[in-house]
């Protein structure tokens, strides 16, 4: 059972997805369920792809993205590495090669801003695919928008989108911000950290990084 397909209706990895994004809701986050795991692996898998890395090095992308976020079911601090030993147990109890179960664990390990790093083409992804999933349906109530700065900033994105330019080797975050709700300024506020690791990922993956709000470029 090593496919992204069978892991991505696999009834234990959804509970534990629910789980994670359930105590996120209890203490006041954006949505991390399984829209936000999704989108994040088929961004990670879709930028090896664009770069030229094989099927299968993909294919791990999109799963360590499905699982990345899984740690949140045992605490939001620390869940990059909860969530890299909740994903070592799964895959190796799912009979997946020990190279690609050490490949998702040390990308998920690496992809909380607090402690992350590109270390691998894997994790670069993984940190590029995450950090860019920005997005008013990840809002989970509406009338915490004035309050609250990342429901604000989250609220305001109408459209984001990663692409890459093998190219140029590039690779270009594209915003597009309501500024009526949120000025640039405060997704500055709150992204730029996470943004200067999306430069690093790129760099690490060969590329440039390129951040557009507004059809102005800022990065
Ligand atoms: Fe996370
Ligand atoms: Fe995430």
């Amino acid at each position: 059972m090593t496919s992204y397909e069978n892991l991505r209706h696999d009834s234990e990895i959804l509970s534990l997805i629910d789980a994670a994004n359930n105590v996120l809701g209890a203490i006041g986050y954006t949505e991390h369920g399984v829209a936000h795991c999704v989108k994040t692996g088929t961004d990670a898998g879709r930028i090896l792809e664009h770069l030229g890395y094989s099927e299968r090095e993909c294919e791990l992308a999109k799963i360590a993205g499905l699982l990345h976020d899984i740690g949140n079911a045992v605490n939001r601090s620390g869940h990059a590495q909860s969530g890299a030993f909740l994903a070592f147990s799964l895959l190796r109890e799912r009979n997946f090669p020990f190279q690609e179960v050490i490949a998702v664990t040390t990308a998920i390990g690496h992809h909380d801003e607090k402690t992350a790093a590109p270390v691998t083409p894997l994790a670069a992804a993984l940190i590029l695919a995450d950090k860019s999933d920005v997005r008013t349906t990840r809002v989970r109530n509406k009338n915490t928008v004035y309050n609250d700065i990342h429901d604000r900033v989250n609220y305001a994105v109408t459209n984001s989108e990663i692409d890459v330019d093998k190219e140029k080797k590039l690779i270009v975050l594209t915003l597009k911000i309501d500024t009526l709700i949120c000025p640039v300024m405060e997704y500055f506020e709150i992204f730029l950290e996470r943004m200067v690791l999306c430069k690093k990922s790129a760099e690490f993956l060969g590329c440039d990084f390129e951040l557009i709000i507004n059809d102005t470029r800022l990065l």
